[in-house]
């Protein structure tokens, strides 16, 4: 290894250091109030996270991938039926569908974008599709006018898989404010993280929030009385309050993400390198910065022996993954899919990435390919 200093994909502890006193404060006032679950935080993060994303509801629950399942859940989605998305993305799209006893069916994506391809969602829709769930993967919204459009045609309720896109948007709506509910993830990870996990649902929709509401509390009505069947699935004050006090730095992080994507794009013009483009009128959160590759695990490799953490997001698209054999798909029933899952990588990303740290990665990356760019 030849730098001391090692450049991580995600740094989390620089962006601690810098707001610890106002993170403290948050978590004490938590523990101080005696009231750790569905207490005040939980109720104003809750509404300060609709307000951002342009929602008039917000319902807090213990993860993304439990946004998901609940999201489905509320609409009575379970054995019997489908619901479309794409296999590009993280387990946990998959795994909420499957916790439902619903089957995942599987619609390509498109090769510029990564996102689910409209066209594709409708050759698949069936008349057991019950939902269709886009994800807005890497921090760039899918197509959900597009999507929208098929759809509409069936009454097929959306769901925004919006655990990467927190501030993304698409013609100035934000991510998680177009479809029926929009799910998000807190994992420390994400562009707006807690510490430890954490979920959240937006929806426009008061009958379906109030059901969101019980759900993720045992279906109570009130103590010890249900109505519906719930479970236990709520974000924890301390989380909220933590995520609470970092929300209004949300935009900074996001614009800073964008410069620095700048200047990946800006430097990394040779043929071996694709950047993926942002269409007109969209907004990347940049949760993570993706490109495509020639000799793409030899690249990761010479970046790690020269000290800069990258990784691939995603290595086995969800339609090759061993636990789904038993939906019966095959390796080249997603070419797209399965070529990006081949390609791609993602550069260190986040917002206190310095200058010369993303130049110390594009010069490694020229290294690579036996360019002299210094
Ligand atoms: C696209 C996508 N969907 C769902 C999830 C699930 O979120 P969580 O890890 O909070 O359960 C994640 C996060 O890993 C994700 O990236």
């Amino acid at each position: 290894m030849k730098s001391q200093n090692k450049i991580e994909r995600c740094n989390l502890t620089r962006q601690v250091d810098t707001l610890l006193p106002e993170l403290i404060e948050a978590a004490t006032s938590v523990l101080k109030s005696g009231k750790y679950v569905l207490g005040e935080k939980l109720k104003a993060f809750e509404e300060s996270f609709a307000n951002y994303v342009g929602t008039k509801y917000a319902v807090g629950v213990a993860s993304g991938t439990e946004a998901l399942y609940l999201s489905l859940r509320v609409l009575d989605i379970g054995i019997g039926d489908e619901v479309i998305t794409t296999p590009f993305t993280a387990v946990p799209t998959i795994s909420a569908i499957i916790m439902t006893g619903a089957r995942p069916v599987f619609a390509d994506i498109d090769p510029t974008t990564f996102t689910i391809a409209p066209k594709s969602i409708a050759k698949v829709i069936s008349n057991n599709t019950k939902a269709i769930i886009p994800v807005h993967i890497y921090g760039l919204m899918a197509d959900m006018d597009a999507i929208a459009d098929i759809a509409e045609q069936r009454t097929i309720p959306i769901i925004e898989d919006a655990a990467q896109a927190h501030g993304s948007q698409s013609h100035e709506r934000r991510a998680g404010s177009i479809g029926l509910m929009g799910c998000f993830s807190f994992y420390p990870t994400k562009n707006l993280g807690a510490f430890g996990d954490g979920g959240l649902i937006t929806t426009n929709n008061k009958k379906i929030a109030e059901k969101l509401f019980l759900l993720r509390n045992y279906g109570q009505t009130s103590p010890y009385t249900t109505k519906i069947n719930g479970i236990n699935t709520r974000l924890d004050d301390l989380q909220a309050a933590m995520l609470l006090a970092k929300l209004p730095y949300l935009d900074k992080w996001n614009k800073r993400r964008q410069e620095i994507a700048e200047i990946y794009y800006q430097k990394l013009t040779i043929p071996e390198i694709e950047i993926p483009i942002i269409p007109k009128g969209y907004k990347s959160n940049y949760h993570v910065f993706v490109i495509r590759a020639k000799q793409r695990d030899e690249l990761w490799n010479h970046l790690e022996s020269n000290g800069i953490q990258a990784n691939v997001y995603y290595p086995i698209p969800g339609h090759l993954q061993e636990s789904n054999n038993y939906l019966g798909y095959n390796k080249g029933d997603f070419l797209v899919a399965e070529e990006a899952s081949n390609s791609v990588i993602a550069l260190p990303m986040f917002p206190e990435l310095s200058n010369e740290e993303v130049n110390t990665v594009i010069n490694s990356i020229y290294e690579f390919y036996g360019y002299n760019l210094k």
